[in-house]
């Protein structure tokens, strides 16, 4: 069959990979893909919210199985657009419909859903402008640090920690009367702030059943021993060595399990990654966030180790009859670490060109802002690339890892060198 990835990063790169190496796919597409994506699939310049263009060019290619990659399209309703429309209602679309894309679209209905099924999450509540008051109230009846969450989507940034409650009552008042984040700060979500170290968890649902994945831990901040500005994510481990037979039975039972009964006891209908941001405090799970996608770059370090088809995975998914398949995941450990341009998070250059990537061995590189220009690849956004690499256990893949980022280069590059040093 004909197939659609919908997005342009190392997770929709590294998604073509693996999808291209299935014997079920014969065309594949990326929309709008990069340099990566471009050497093993179609790349069509389209933006991933113009369902338009999207359904254009399913009819035109007959595809008829669509992946999504990133929340934006799943929050705009993508799935519910295609089930709408007759010449598209048959095809599979690999991603929720837009009312459960509300678990990562909205932070105050996530909540609200943790809190009706009884998961354990930390406690909370939201305030509009109309109730700014309460808020600094509120701020008042809890101990330093500060957690303040913007309740839309507002592009990862828009969750502030902060110490000083001055601080963070004026904060609340940037989000809620000022604006700070657009419309996603509307509501803002107070919370208890929890002290312990982070892990992903992800899983796979048909909407009734469910799989869960290898673990993953990124790191989000820019600078090294998790200092500096938060970033999409610059480097990933799985699976995560604290995350025990113990722990992960916990996750499975006081948070998987009621995740995915929640979604049908509330009627949420779902088709696809959920990816459960947790916090181990002690030796207990909780959930920080729901995002409705995969992780990137989790991503470029869980789906390597998946060795299943995964065509045939989705297909299950589409069918409703994903208790059929049976993971068969590596027990190698697998890491990533996330070259960036200088600068990013904040402003950087674009238009650098990338030497080296002949000289890379045993490892994988999924391209992310890098594009073809001219013959040669070049950087096109913050994150440029991903470097993936197995061994037995997480020192040697790292130690692959950064090998092989020795003989890549472009002007300003720069990556963290202590990916894992936490663990
Ligand atoms: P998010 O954008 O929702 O992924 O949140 C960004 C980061 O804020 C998370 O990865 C956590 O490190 C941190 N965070 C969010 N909520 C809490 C909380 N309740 N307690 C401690 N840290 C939090
Ligand atoms: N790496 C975190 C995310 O994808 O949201």
């Amino acid at each position: 069959m004909n197939i659609l990835i919908i997005g342009s990063g190392g997770r929709e790169h590294t998604f073509a990979w693996k999808i291209s190496q299935s014997s079920l796919c014969d065309r594949l597409f990326v929309a709008p893909g990069n340099s990566g994506t471009s050497e093993i699939a179609t790349n069509v310049d389209l933006n991933v919210n113009d369902f338009d263009g999207i359904k254009a060019l399913v009819l035109k290619e007959n595809i008829e199985m669509v992946v999504v990659g990133p929340e934006d399209p799943l929050v705009n309703g993508i799935h519910d657009f295609f089930l709408q429309d007759k010449g598209l209602q048959h095809i599979a679309v690999i991603g929720p419909e837009q009312k459960a894309a509300q678990l990562e679209g909205s932070k105050e209905f996530a909540k609200e859903f943790l809190y009706r099924h009884q998961i354990p999450t930390a406690a909370y509540k939201s305030f509009t402008k109309e109730n700014v008051g309460e808020g600094y109230k509120f701020l008042e009846t809890l101990k330093p640090p500060y957690v303040l969450k913007a309740d839309g989507l507002a592009a990862g940034k828009g969750v502030l920690i902060l110490n000083d409650l001055d601080e963070a009552k004026a904060e609340l008042k940037r989000m809620l009367i000022d604006s700070k984040f657009g419309i996603a700060s509307e509501k803002v979500v107070i919370e208890e702030f929890l002290d312990g170290i982070e892990l992903s968890c992800f899983v796979l649902t048909d909407g009734k059943n469910y799989k869960i994945l290898p673990t993953a831990k990124d790191y989000k901040r820019i600078g090294e021993g998790d200092t500096g500005l938060n970033t999409g994510g610059m480097g990933a481990i799985s699976p995560v060595p604290f995350a025990t037979s113990e722990f992960l039975n916990k996750i499975e039972q006081r948070i998987v399990k009621p995740t995915i009964d929640g979604l049908q006891k509330d009627n949420l209908p779902y088709k696809g990654f959920v990816f459960i941001g947790l916090i181990k405090v002690n030796e207990d799970p909780f959930v920080i966030e729901y995002n409705v996608r995969m992780g990137d770059p989790e991503t470029e370090a869980v789906l390597p180790r998946v060795k299943n088809d995964l065509v045939q995975v989705f297909q299950a998914i589409s069918k409703g009859t994903l208790d059929q398949v049976e993971l068969d995941i590596d027990d190698r450990a697998a890491t990533t670490v996330v070259l960036v341009s200088g600068g990013y998070p904040e402003t950087y250059e674009k238009g650098k060109t990338i030497s080296g990537l002949h000289l890379v061995n045993d490892a994988v590189v999924f391209h992310a802002g890098a594009k073809k220009d001219n013959g040669s690849i070049v950087t096109s956004g913050g994150r440029v690339l991903a470097v993936t690499a197995f061994g037995k256990e997480y020192h040697e893949a790292i130690k692959k890892s950064y090998q092989n980022i020795n003989k890549i280069s472009f002007d300003k590059m720069y990556y963290r060198k202590d990916i894992g040093f936490d663990l």
